[in-house]
């Protein structure tokens, strides 16, 4: 199937986009150790309490801080008194901004290459006070106990100043088109409005989505101590070489002199980046000569580190009256701070989706005093496909037009806005699958058709939809020893989706070993690679890195070879990896074992880095990740109170490398989407820009008896132009799925809901 979807990939490519480089010949492998269900390598340990993890390094002489947040919104620190605290039992030293160290300001994730920190403010540098939250004081004490009693003592007055906490006053301050990753958030073809104007039929509504904080199981933390003039960082972080980076970029040292090392990873979703406990952690221990740990409480997660924003969006369509559109506008704000660069890029979803002679897609960014928003899973296309496919759904309402069939009606030959062609697009052939196993005949067009005891019963349906990423910065080392051993290593994350199982299997098959032999060092700044575990991105990079290494690998054995070999006289690009050697690419028999060929040559390893090329293939392909989402909701007749009691995806996200943890990946993505559409939202005092619910028994996730069975399909269709054929399965699973359950929510029981979380008070 590979092959034939890649020939016809290639022949409806124009002629004036070259094919973005030859396919990896993985794409079509028919090993079956590709997509094979392999259990969490690091299963085992976790399961034993064997893992560390960023807080659970005990060093000698250790000290633990515990910090103090602002409690107004924007100001100056007036008085700050530090006496009782510093004669509070174990305190080894209260740090603010009048006694600490020169810091630079940290480089901000997504504006400075290898920048990660979730916001560009200086940390205790002046008496100025951004949002309410900000940390004002650190306390190091001997205990973590004695540390959060004397940070409790520490007093601050404050010259308030009026602070911009509302959305309205927001607006007023000013607002601008929004830039995500360089680029303006902004698409304007033909007249859009004018063809609204004109349109037989047309919808136009606005949607609100909250803020969101993260609550990853693992709160943020990090154990930190000088050894000499070298930093060592024990993280919890997504971006290992960006934390190290960023953390030299304000002591002012080399990048070489900051390790940080993060095995594993209690889950990331976009909020596990560099935040101030990190710098704060790493000038406490220069000033107190002592190693220290910070872990956040959970209420200091929701006070100092950011998540999702909140946005309003206007989606319109104006259609004919078979539905096709003739206007697609998706326009909208989101809140952000004047210090960090996440706007929410909720457009993704309507530049890729829908044919449309006319469109109008734009972000706008306005600034609120708070805690930095960054990425929070899927940002921008979560929340976008919410708005987008709620109005498709209501526009297929209108029309009296199966939201599927609309959706297959407006599916588009090649990218709507920027005109290349798809790369690998199954999005009809998901919905049939998906609709066929989820029983989507059964639904009734009309709401409130369906009723069982005190429960109105809907279904509903969205598209989802998430870019293909591979940024730059991938390599891979490769050492292979004579024994048949491959030791392959880079710096990249697991942050519990399965990372170090899939690259083992990818890795076994791109050498010819079996899984045993092949082992995967990641998690450590000092490996090879500036990777980020976003963007869905990790799997695509490291494959690509690891390919090129492997290149490289198979040159110096044809170099070590030599005359006597098989191989003989065969170039690099002409052999490949089977059955622990190297065979000529199409001709297995000429063969030769890696132990062979090294012991020929007298050497016991070779060892070899190679940095993947540029990702010319998303310059060249409109690649996206695709999925459908079915859910069936049920409302009570009595209390109003909505409960998912189905949820079905059916996706198109390229070639599945392991179908057990790519599963996780999707189901949790869903289960998340759950969340945002039921649940989750932060509430913000807007008197005072305060973070109300800063708990999670005030800020609702999903429990086990929240969440139903979630079923999860793939098509298994490998991406001719990705490496191995894979894109990404880590975000996507989120998108679709809050519409989908508002939209079964409205066929349940007829009341449309556009602002999220969709609780009982707006269903009664
Ligand atoms: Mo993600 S929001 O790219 O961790």
């Amino acid at each position: 199937a590979g092959q034939a979807i890649m020939q016809k990939a290639v022949a409806l490519a124009p002629d004036r986009y070259v094919t973005g480089g030859k396919p990896d010949p993985l794409t079509s492998s028919d090993d079956p150790l590709i997509g094979a269900p392999v259990s969490r390598l690091d299963g085992p340990v976790k399961v034993k309490g064997e893992a560390k993890y960023a807080a659970e390094f005990a060093l000698d002489g250790m000290v633990h801080g515990a910090l103090v947040y602002s409690t107004v919104a924007k100001g100056r620190i007036a008085a700050l008194d530090v006496a009782k605290a510093e004669a509070a039992p174990g305190v080894v030293l209260v740090m603010s901004h009048l006694n600490a160290p020169k810091m630079q300001p940290p480089p901000l994730l997504m504006r400075e290459p290898l920048g990660g920190s979730g916001d560009a403010l200086p940390v205790f540098q002046d008496d100025r006070v951004h949002w309410n939250g900000q940390p004002v004081a650190l306390v190091l004490a001997e205990s973590r106990e004695q540390a959060d009693h004397a940070a409790s003592l520490v007093r601050v007055r404050y010259d308030v100043e009026d602070g911009v906490t509302s959305m309205e006053a927001a607006r007023a301050a000013g607002i601008q088109v929004a830039e995500f990753m360089g680029a303006p958030l902004q698409n304007v073809i033909g007249d859009a409005e004018a063809a609204l104007a004109s349109a037989a039929q047309r919808v136009d509504q606005l949607y609100r989505t909250p803020r969101q904080n993260h609550h990853a199981i693992e709160l943020h933390a990090v154990t930190v101590a000088w050894e000499g003039d070298v930093l060592r960082v024990h993280d919890s972080t997504q971006g290992v070489v960006n934390a190290a980076f960023t953390l030299a970029q304000v002591f002012g040292i080399a990048q070489e002199q900051v390790r940080v090392t993060s095995p594993f990873v209690g889950g990331g979703f976009g909020g596990k980046l560099v935040w101030r406990h990190h710098l704060l952690a790493a000038a406490a221990s220069k000033a107190s000569g002592r190693p220290v740990r910070i872990m956040l409480s959970r209420e200091g997660v929701c006070r100092a580190v950011g998540g999702r924003t909140t946005t309003e969006q206007r989606v319109a369509i104006g259609a004919d009256r078979d539905g096709r559109f003739m206007s697609l506008i998706h326009t909208g704000v989101a809140v952000m701070t004047e210090y960090n660069a996440m706007p929410e890029p909720f457009i993704h979803n309507a530049r890729v989706l829908y044919a449309a002679p006319a469109m109008k897609l734009e972000v706008q960014a306005m600034n609120m005093n708070m805690v930095a928003n960054v990425p929070m899973r899927a940002p921008g296309e979560s929340v976008g496909s919410f708005a987008l496919e709620s109005a498709v759904d209501e526009l297929a309402e209108q029309l009296g037009i199966d939201p599927i069939v609309l959706r297959r009606r407006n599916e588009p030959v090649q990218d709507p806005t920027e005109g290349t062609p798809f790369s690998s697009r199954h999005l009809i052939e998901a919905y049939r699958a998906g609709a066929q196993a989820f029983g989507w005949q059964e639904r009734h067009a009309k709401p409130r058709m369906r009723q069982e005891g005190e429960w109105l019963v809907g279904l509903g349906c969205a598209t989802a939809v998430f870019p293909y990423y591979r940024m730059e910065g991938g390599a891979a080392r490769i050492v292979l020893s004579r024994d048949g051993q491959a030791r392959v290593s880079v710096g990249v994350h697991e942050m519990g989706m399965g990372t170090a199982t899939a690259q083992t299997q990818l890795c076994a098959v791109r050498l010819g070993l079996p899984m045993e032999q092949v082992s995967f060092d990641y998690g450590d700044s000092a490996l090879p690679g500036a990777v980020l575990a976003g963007g869905s991105q990790q799997t695509a990079v490291v494959a690509a890195a690891v390919k090129a290494a492997h290149a490289a690998l198979c040159a110096e054995l044809l170099k070590l070879a030599g005359r006597e070999s098989p191989l003989a006289g065969l170039k690099p690009e002409q052999v490949r990896s089977r059955d622990g050697g190297l065979c000529k690419a199409d001709d297995a028999g000429r063969w030769e074992s890696y132990a062979d060929i090294l012991a020929r040559a007298g050497r016991d390893e070779v060892d070899v880095t190679a940095k993947a090329p540029p990702s010319q293939e998303s310059e060249h392909w409109s690649m996206h990740s695709y999925g459908a989402i079915f859910c069936e909701a049920r409302v009570n007749v009595v209390t109003g109170e909505p409960r998912v009691t189905r949820l079905l995806g059916s996706f198109d996200v390229g070639r599945i490398l392991n179908a057990k943890t790519a599963a996780s990946q999707l189901r949790g993505g869903m289960i998340m989407g759950l969340g945002a559409a039921l649940m989750e939202e932060t509430h913000l005092d807007e008197r005072n820009g305060r973070v109300v619910n800063a708990s999670l028994s005030e800020y609702h996730v999903p429990a086990h008896l929240d969440v139903p069975e979630v079923e999860v399909m793939w098509l298994d269709i490998p991406d001719p132009h990705a490496p191995a054929g894979m894109r990404g399965v880590g975000e996507i699973g989120i998108t679709g799925t809050m519409a989908a359950i508002a939209n079964a929510v409205y066929n349940a029981c007829g009341k449309r809901v556009r602002e999220l979380p969709i609780t009982l008070d707006k269903l009664m």
